[in-house]
This record gives C-alpha cells, structure tokens and sequence, in this order.
C-alpha cells in the first residue's frame, strides 16, 4: 500500500526542507492573497460559531503560490488534525480506508492534485464527501461484498494546478472553491523579507526588491532565489545582500530579469522563431516545445499573459512586441499593431 505523504511534486527534493522551514504558520503571516484569505477566514469563523465540519475545498493556481500551505493553515486555524496525499499516490479505494476512518470529526483529509484521482476512487469519495459515508469491499470475486461504512464528519481540501482537468461531478462537491493568483512584487518582496529574517540573513531593501522582481510572481521561486543568491553573497561578498550582489548573484544563475523559466522561453521563442510571432494553437506550441497544452494553458499561459509578452487572438496565440524586444528580435510591422484582445 503506498504510505501516504506530503508530496509536493513541483519542488525539487532540497526544497521541500526549505519550503517547510520558510511556512507561514499562521494565517495572518500568509502574505497577500487578500480575497482568498478573508473568504476562507469567514468560513473558518462560521464553522468555528457552529461547530461544524468547514465546508470541502479546493484551492486551485499555478505550482508554487500558496496551495498547501493554506491547507495546513486551515488546519491550524480550526485546531483540527489534518491528513496529507496525493492524487497519484492512491491506486484503489482501499488505499483511503485507513486514513478516512482514522480522520475524527473535523479533521480534514488533503488530497494534493486531486485531478490525478483514479475514477474508481473518485467515485469512491463521493458518498465519503456527501454522505460520510464508504462502501468498503471486502474478498474479491465471486464472492464479493461491500459493507458500508460511517465515517466522522472531516473536511477534504483538495489542490490542483489543473482547474480544468476536475471532473464536473468531482468539482460540484467542494463548497469552497479558491484561485491562487500570481504575487505582485510588494507582496513578493514581503515574502523574502520574512524569509530573510527567518534564515538570518541580512539583505537591504534594493536586493529584496531585485530578488522579488524576478521570482515570475511566485513565493517558492522567490524563496528558492533568495537562498541561492545567499550562497553567492557569503562566499563572494561580505554575506550581505545588497542591490548589486543579488543582480550580478541572478546573472549568474541565468535568472532572466522577469523572472521567465525555461519553459517560459521555449514558448516565446517557439513561437517567435518557429511560427513568426503567431498566431499559433495551443496544441502546436505543445507538440514543438514537449508540453501538454493543458499544462500551458492553465500554468504558464497566466503568467506571460500577465506579463505582457503573449496575447490571446481569436486565431490562436501571438508573441507580443515586449516578447521580441525581450528576446533580441526586431518586431515585424505586424506586431506593432495592438493585438490584445483576450478570448
Ligand atoms: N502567501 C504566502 N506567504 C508566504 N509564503 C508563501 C506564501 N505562499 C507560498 N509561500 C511559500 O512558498 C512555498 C510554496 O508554497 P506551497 O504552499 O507549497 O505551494 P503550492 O502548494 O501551491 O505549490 C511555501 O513553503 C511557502 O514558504
Ligand atoms: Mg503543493
């Protein structure tokens, strides 16, 4: 039977200590995010004045923004136990018996990336969420049986980086459903500035803001960043991150100066080079840079569309003259004609 664990797939294995130890373990330290907060603060206080279970929720946005970390707040907020897995990790019903029966009234069970859920332990969750309820099979074959079996009244979180990929039935069960957005970078700024004073390590205002700017408006990236630019300023400066120390720190770790990954590049310049700047499907983009056009859509779609350098034309998608200038090409005549419209 697979054990189950806090799987944070996204993160690299020497991140995931990292990612515990820089937590918020408070909701009020939990920077930014304010709509999010407030809903999930009122529905924790009209839980808390009725003493019931919180309603199922779902927290959903690109990886690294938050989504675990308000699961386990929640759990601190409501003083409740909270029990951890994963979509993926689950092969069959029974895998969920033992962690559901275990839960008391309350607790809440964590699914991360629920959208990777089996059918057969979806379906199998559904009277569990509904109804408190499992119908557990005991023998197989011929003689096979379900008994039905009452569970306490728990509360599922449940995460996902794939909004889309849910089926209808499965998101019809959460009473609370939450997007996690991109940080500005005052929010990102306020981040390292916590995660600084946590690591001890000095860093001025100008650094602060130079890590947070490059951090593609996500905490873990900016977490990640500073501990790196950390390692540069001990052994190549006096220890202190100051403005120039993270900038020529960044260069070298070929952080670009918004903060694109790999995968941001290869999209941009992809279309750029393969397609003259669009306007191209999502699926071929897919195909010529290996990714899923869910996962474009849905994980970095956002993000450069926030930024400036991709629009969405009736067409398909379209490289911006931000995303050429960002690149090193000259804009063809064509895009220098406005081309944001969205749909
Ligand atoms: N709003 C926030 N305030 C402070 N730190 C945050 C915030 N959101 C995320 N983090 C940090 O980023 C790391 C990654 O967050 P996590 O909850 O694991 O993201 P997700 O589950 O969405 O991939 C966490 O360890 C935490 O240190
Ligand atoms: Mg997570």
């Amino acid at each position: 039977m697979p054990r189950a664990q806090i799987t944070t797939p996204e993160a690299l294995p020497d991140e995931r200590s990292a990612d515990a130890a820089l937590r918020p373990s408070r909701l009020d330290e939990f920077v930014g995010q304010a709509k999010v907060k407030e809903s999930l603060q009122i529905a924790i206080d009209a839980a808390k004045q009725r003493r019931e279970p919180l309603d199922h929720a779902l927290f959903f946005g690109p990886p690294g923004l938050g989504k675990t970390t308000l699961a386990l707040l929640m759990a601190k907020e409501l003083g409740v136990n909270i029990r951890t897995t994963s979509g993926p990790v689950l092969e069959r019903p029974g895998d969920l018996v033992g962690m559901l029966t275990s839960l008391q009234a309350g607790d809440i069970l964590f699914i991360d990336e629920v959208h990777r859920l089996r059918p057969a332990l979806e379906e199998f969750l559904y009277p569990a969420m509904e109804e408190y309820r499992v119908d557990v099979r005991i023998a197989d074959g011929p003689h096979a049986q379900t008994i039905p079996m009452a569970l306490e009244r728990f509360t599922l979180i449940g995460a996902t980086t794939r909004f889309g990929l849910l089926t209808p039935p499965m998101r019809a069960r959460f009473g609370l459903i939450e997007r996690l957005s991109y940080y500005p970078p005052d929010d990102l700024a306020q981040i390292v500035t916590r995660s600084a004073r946590i690591l001890a390590v000095p860093i001025d205002a100008p650094g602060t803001a130079e890590i947070a700017r490059r951090s593609r408006g996500t905490p873990r990236v900016a977490n990640r960043l500073l501990k790196r630019v950390r390692d540069y300023a001990q052994v190549r400066a006096d220890g202190k991150i100051t403005g120039p120390v993270a900038l020529e720190a960044l260069k070298r770790l070929d952080v670009d100066e918004f903060g694109l990954d790999d995968m941001d590049a290869r999209i941009l310049k992809t279309i750029i080079e393969q397609f003259e700047g669009g306007p191209v499907g999502l699926q071929t983009i897919g195909a010529a840079v290996g990714e899923d056009s869910g996962t474009l859509e849905e994980v970095y779609e956002p993000f450069l569309m926030q930024q400036g350098f991709l629009a969405r034309t009736p067409r398909g998608r379209v490289a911006t003259v931000a995303a050429y200038r960002h690149f090193g090409f000259t804009p063809p005549r064509s895009a220098e004609q406005p081309t944001m419209f969205d749909g």
